[in-house]
């Protein structure tokens, strides 16, 4: 039976491709890559539903305490995931954007990222947002210190700061607050991840991990995420 949707915002916290290898006698590292090739299924299937935005959880703020060689290799995935799709995303009307502090990437990632963004900017298909290097808590401190900025400048008035002025200097400026919120792995924390931007978000928690996400896995999430009732503080009918 086809999949019908009027949900607007996925947003996937990846989780579990160390167990994955790590449950196959494999190095942590081919986890990552059946994780990129996860990442794929998880584009194509939001595209095939017709979802508009879907933003990727790639790696945090936390993640350079891992070994420096696997943080290597995430970065080395990153640049070959967006080498190779960059391209049929972009013929395919996606628009890539990214999420985090840059200052601390690898230079040639920048560039990367900053040629993909220029290259999709003006297609209306599928918003893919990946975070690398994203933290909530930096970013709405970020977000703090431009208003605290434009204030003690004389161009913001304390009482013109609202949840409008602030949304409005988040990372995630002009995308919607996610509807559904996954994460794999059966772990069930939200790991710094769009704390501000999930306030109403439904959140699924799934027992399978990373690699193993499927079309079907996706179908299934939204399914769930339709059964449920969003209120948003007001009673139910
Ligand atoms: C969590 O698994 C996953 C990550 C920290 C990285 C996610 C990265 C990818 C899926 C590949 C590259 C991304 C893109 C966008 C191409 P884990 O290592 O924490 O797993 P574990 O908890 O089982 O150890």
């Amino acid at each position: 039976m086809a999949l019908h949707t009027s949900l607007t915002h996925i947003a996937i916290i990846m989780d579990g491709n160390g167990r994955w290898a790590k449950a196959r006698g494999l190095p942590r590292i081919a986890g990552h890559q059946r994780g990129a090739e996860a990442v794929r299924t998880a584009v194509r299937g939001c595209r095939n539903l017709g979802i508009p935005y879907l933003t990727l959880y790639a790696f945090s703020s936390e993640n350079w305490k891992r070994p420096a060689s696997e943080v290597d290799d995430l970065m080395g995935l990153l640049r070959v995931y967006v080498r190779s799709e960059l391209a049929e995303l972009h013929s395919g009307g996606v628009r890539l954007r990214f999420i985090g502090e840059r200052d601390a990437l690898p230079r040639d990632v920048v560039t990367l990222i900053e040629e993909s963004e220029a290259l999709t900017r003006a297609n209306d298909g599928l918003t893919l947002s990946v975070a690398v290097n994203y933290g909530s808590h930096r970013e709405i401190i970020r977000a703090c210190q431009q208003l605290a900025g434009e204030v003690v400048a004389g161009r913001l008035a304390i009482a013109d700061i609202d949840e409008t002025a602030f949304v409005r200097r988040l990372e995630t400026v002009g995308i919607p607050d996610p509807d559904l919120l996954i994460r794999t792995s059966g772990e069930k924390r939200l790991s710094n991840f769009l704390l501000w931007q999930i306030a109403y978000s439904e959140f699924v928690f799934l027992d399978i991990l990373w690699p193993d996400f499927s079309e079907q896995t996706l179908h299934d999430a939204v399914a769930e995420y339709h059964n449920r009732e969003r209120r948003y503080g007001a009673s139910s009918a």
